[in-house]
């Protein structure tokens, strides 16, 4: 992989990046079509990054689909997939660590301890191996995206970091790889996290302010179903991840909620 990015850039080509875990859906297809737009090779990874898991996740039952993976990435513009295995990543006396000192502190991190420690350590060894001009992460994950942002800048890393829009199904919930693991019962209630921010943000545009009241209205969409566990409902500032009090200016409302056993996020602008 990396012969094969130094020969792209001794070239003159451009490498456009799009870091995943597999099984590959719309939202990441789209990230792929748009990393066409900003590099002559397109180079998707699929890994399902060890690290990013805390003890009792899903790292081993993580859906897997490689084949399928494949043709679907390469009809949407891949030129190149990279597909390490474990110990190509983590080798024997495996030791070094990326961790963020306030990011992780916040939202997802608090109840996925090693979680941005794991992201953060796989991207950059990717960006090493991978050599890319332009990375693209979707705002699905909004703290992940905020968090490879700030490490970038913090640590020079000569790369441009691109944002892609949500994928939702047509009836609103978030595109995810988890979404696999939903019974139809649960798939149907799942939809309570897209109605949850899509009533707020009707509120806010209706002109309420206060982030509680916000935070109550969605609260109670989805305690309308007994099995539906909330990890959190945050609305913060869409930079430093801080909470607020109040929505006077663009915030990012986003929340984590236990369907059955599948943990599921979502998140989404306000604009007063
Ligand atoms: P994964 O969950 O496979 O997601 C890969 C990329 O696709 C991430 O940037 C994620 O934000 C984006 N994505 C997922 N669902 C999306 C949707 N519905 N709309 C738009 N984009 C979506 O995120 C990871 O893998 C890993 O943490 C990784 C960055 C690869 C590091 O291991």
């Amino acid at each position: 992989m990396q012969a094969f990015a130094d020969q792209a850039r001794r070239q003159g080509g451009t490498i456009a990046f799009i870091p995943t875990m597999g099984f590959l859906h719309e939202g990441h297809l789209s990230l792929i079509r748009e990393g066409c737009r900003h590099g002559d090779e397109v180079v998707v990874s699929i890994f399902v990054n060890p690290t990013q898991f805390g003890p009792g996740e899903d790292l081993d039952t993580y859906p897997r689909a490689f084949e399928r993976d494949c043709e679907l990435a390469e009809k949407a513009g891949a030129t190149l997939i990279f597909h390490p295995n474990r110990e190509d990543l983590y080798g024997e006396n495996y030791q070094t660590y990326v961790t963020l000192e306030k990011l992780p502190f916040h939202l997802c991190g608090l109840s996925r301890p090693v979680f941005f420690r794991g992201v953060a350590t796989v991207v950059t060894k990717l960006f090493n191996i991978v050599k890319p001009h332009v990375a693209v992460f979707g705002e699905k994950d909004y703290q992940q995206l905020m968090v490879i942002r700030r490490m970038v800048r913090d640590l020079n890393f000569d790369i441009r970091i691109i944002g892609g829009p949500i994928v939702r199904e047509h009836d609103g919930l978030a595109m995810s790889s988890r979404n696999s693991y939903l019974s139809p019962e649960e798939r149907k209630r799942a939809l309570c996290l897209s109605q949850a921010l899509n009533q707020a943000g009707k509120m806010v545009q209706a002109g309420v302010r206060n982030v509680s009241e916000l935070i109550a209205a969605a609260r109670k969409i989805i305690e309308v179903h007994p099995d539906a566990v909330i990890d959190y409902i945050e609305i913060f500032d869409p930079e430093t991840i801080e909470s607020l009090t109040v929505v006077d200016s663009p915030a990012r409302m986003a929340l984590a909620v236990k369907i059955g056993k599948t943990r599921l996020i979502d998140n989404t602008l306000l604009t007063p």
